[in-house]
């Protein structure tokens, strides 16, 4: 086994390497600033080209300080970055702000991190519309060509992405959403492959005390690889032909989640087939700071707003 070197084509030419590191931290936030640059140094001197950053993850400078610590030349590194969902009426600003933070000449890719705008002290709104600040990310690129690659939209479902296409005559390059072998996302996937929108998984592992990773389904098939559950998870990702930021602040695990095993079609079949499980189709992310309830809102907006054809653990 060695490392996974794979990319995979955007829809504007460039490439995205399939394994990234995410650099959400559970809370937004400094306090482990120093674990972070040091995760992200490693991940960089070992192999990984890509890493996956948000602004609302607080922790944009230390991913800058973290790639100029690396030695590795900013052209061969992708970072990906996130515009906050109160920034939706000054994305060039918060663009901007984003860019000075992580002391680079340009961003790979700029997502928008949820179709929900949110104005300080005030509720969750539509103002503006998704469709709105997906126009001014597309005039940002525009306005600054040299300054930003690839623009894209995270945890947009097929009703979303319904509402948003429709609009513009830029096709989002990608669309990041929370996606493991108990939420595979199978028919989101395969409208973006129709439409030509790559998918990038995030909490690809599920998480916190991840079920995945204990599940006999799973550790069976790493056994018989010599493999952890992870790498068969993230494996099974990578196959699918989607990219994959699994967090890590662990040496062992951060190179343990780019060395991936070449399974079988039978295998992938039955991780595929794993959410069919009583129980085991359902989201893995602590939305609320605790497991997702029914009936619960992300963000401010339900699941039927978001379009998240998704269960939940029961209240
Ligand atoms: P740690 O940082 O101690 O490695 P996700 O990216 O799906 O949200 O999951 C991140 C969680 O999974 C973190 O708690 C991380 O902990 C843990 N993790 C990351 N890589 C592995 C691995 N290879 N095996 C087990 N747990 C892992």
């Amino acid at each position: 086994m060695s490392i996974c070197t794979t990319k995979f084509k955007l829809n504007d030419g460039y490439d995205i390497p399939a394994v990234g590191l995410g650099t959400w931290q559970g809370q937004p936030g400094t306090e482990a600033a120093e674990e972070l640059i040091n995760s992200i140094v490693y991940a960089l001197q070992n192999g990984y080209r890509h890493i996956d950053t948000a602004s609302g993850y607080q922790v944009e400078e230390y991913v800058g300080k973290a790639v100029k610590k690396s030695g590795i030349p900013r052209s061969e590194v992708f970072i990906t970055t996130k515009l906050g969902n109160t920034d939706h009426g000054k994305v060039e600003e918060a663009f901007l702000k984003s860019l000075d933070l992580l002391d680079s000449d340009y961003i790979d890719l700029y997502l928008m991190h949820w179709p929900q705008s949110i104005l300080p002290n005030r509720e969750p709104s539509e103002i503006p519309t998704f469709q709105e600040t997906w126009k001014s990310m597309v005039q940002l690129r525009e306005k600054y060509p040299d300054k930003l690659r690839s623009i894209g939209v995270s945890n947009f479902s097929i009703k979303t992405l319904e509402e948003l296409l429709p609009t513009t005559t830029v096709v989002p390059a990608v669309n990041q959403v929370e996606l493991h072998p108990m939420l595979p996302q199978i028919e989101l996937v395969e409208y973006m492959a129709k439409k030509g929108i790559h998918c990038t998984c995030y909490s690809p592992l599920g998480q916190y005390n991840s079920p995945i990773l204990t599940h006999l389904d799973i550790t069976s098939i790493a056994e018989r690889h010599g493999v952890t559950p992870a790498q068969v998870a993230l494996a099974w990702e990578v196959s699918r032909g989607l990219s994959v930021c699994p967090k890590s602040s662990n040496q062992k695990r951060i190179v343990q989640n780019i060395t991936l095993p070449q399974l079988t079609d039978e295998e992938l079949i039955s991780i595929t087939n794993f959410h069919r499980k009583p129980n085991m189709h359902r989201t893995l992310c602590t939305y609320n700071g605790h497991p997702t309830r029914r009936g619960e809102t992300v963000l401010g907006w339900t699941f039927e707003r978001l379009g998240w054809d998704i269960s939940t653990t029961e209240p």
